[in-house]
Parts: C-alpha cells; sequence; structure tokens
C-alpha cells in the first residue's frame, strides 16, 4: 500500500527523444519499481507535437496535443525528467510545456521534478521557473537526481538495479503518492 487514495495515475514527460536517453531509462526504473495502486506512463508524444502555435489553440487543435492533454488531465501527478540543452530546456519539452500554458489541466497538477546527471542545474532551475509560472504544484521534496551521465549501458543498469538507488526511487514515490493523497483528504474535509 502506498497511500490512502488509490489507484494513481502518474503522466512522465522525458525532455530527451534519444533512444538510449538516460533520462528515460530512469523514468523506466520508476515505472519498473511502481507498487500495486501506482501505475506510470511514459509519453511518447513529444516529438510528434507540432511547433506551439497560439494560432491554433482556439478550434485547430492538432490530434497529438489533444492526445497529450487528455493524458495530462486524467494524471494524478506528472514526473518529469530532463537533460539540460546549452544549459537550458530541450526545445522538445519546452514545446510540450508551451502548448499546456494556457490550458486549465496544468494549473495545481502535482509534479515531480527528477533528474539523470550530476551536472544540468541551469537547466533544472529553468524548468522550476517554467513550472511554478505555469502554476503547477511543484512537490519539491520528491526530486532527486541519479547520476547516470557517462554511464555505459551495463554501468547505467547495475546503478538502477542497486538496492540504494531502488530505496530512492520507492521513497519518492511513495512521498509523492502520499503529498497527493494528502491533498484528496484535505479537499474532501
Ligand atoms: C545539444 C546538447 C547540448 C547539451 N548541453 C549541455 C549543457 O549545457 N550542460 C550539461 O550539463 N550537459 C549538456 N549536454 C549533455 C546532456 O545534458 C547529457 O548528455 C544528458 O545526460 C543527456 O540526457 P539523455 O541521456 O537523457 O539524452 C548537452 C547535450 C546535447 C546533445
Amino acid at each position: 500500500m502506498t497511500s490512502g487514495r488509490q489507484p494513481l495515475f502518474f503522466y512522465a514527460l522525458a525532455g530527451s527523444l534519444r533512444k538510449a536517453s538516460s533520462n528515460r531509462a530512469l523514468l523506466e526504473a520508476l515505472c519498473a519499481i511502481a507498487p500495486s495502486g501506482i501505475t506510470i506512463e511514459i509519453c511518447d508524444l513529444i516529438g510528434d507535437l507540432p511547433i506551439f502555435n497560439p494560432d491554433r489553440e482556439a478550434d485547430d487543435m492538432p490530434a497529438s496535443v489533444l492526445a497529450l492533454t487528455a493524458k495530462i488531465r486524467a494524471a494524478d501527478g506528472l514526473i518529469i525528467s530532463s537533460p539540460e540543452y546549452a544549459h537550458g530546456i530541450p526545445g522538445g519539452l519546452k514545446n510540450a510545456l508551451d502548448w499546456l500554458v494556457s490550458r486549465d489541466e496544468i494549473p495545481h497538477k502535482p509534479v515531480m521534478l527528477i533528474h539523470a546527471s550530476h551536472r544540468g542545474d541551469s537547466a533544472l532551475e529553468a524548468l522550476t521557473e517554467v513550472l511554478k509560472t505555469m502554476s503547477v504544484r511543484l512537490v519539491e521534496e520528491t526530486s532527486f537526481r541519479i547520476n547516470l551521465l557517462g554511464k555505459t549501458p551495463e554501468q547505467r543498469r547495475a546503478i538502477l538495479a542497486d538496492s540504494e538507488t531502488r530505496v530512492i526511487l520507492m521513497k519518492n514515490l511513495q512521498r509523492f503518492a502520499q503529498a497527493i493523497a494528502r491533498t484528496g483528504a484535505d479537499q474532501t474535509d
């Protein structure tokens, strides 16, 4: 059991579209460790989204954007893991966030921000600022980083399978679930 409010659905956004992405691998490790009652789905739509254009928001929303917004609406929380590109947020992820800025799915949505490198603080700061501007509920106590930068696939697998790593993943996932459950309980009081 993870919380009083079950089941929970978390939608995960990877800032890297690389097949061998370490940030995606971190999200996959979270999916694999999720206890019963928590489902995590990794978004595969980011690479399909057209470049954000406010002119299309009214009555010409692309199908891929509608698919993204439906998932965001259904999610009890978002988990974001992104690399840093040129001291900033990767364009694909920023583009996805831009499509969500003016919509009602995102305000107050709980977000867990994680990272697969010991570097990349500028991107994390930028993401934090963007997410706060979008009025998400950043659950800061669940943020963590596991350094997979420059590791071979074998080293990465070993790090993600290590018992210390698994404790970090599980502990923060449970914290996230509990923070969401607490809000649900407050709202029903
Ligand atoms: C175009 C590009 C720009 C990058 N810029 C930075 C950077 O500014 N700072 C940094 O720490 N790493 C930078 N990196 C390295 C990536 O952040 C790093 O390799 C990351 O672990 C890749 O994540 P992934 O494995 O999920 O794709 C850059 C990589 C690329 C491809």
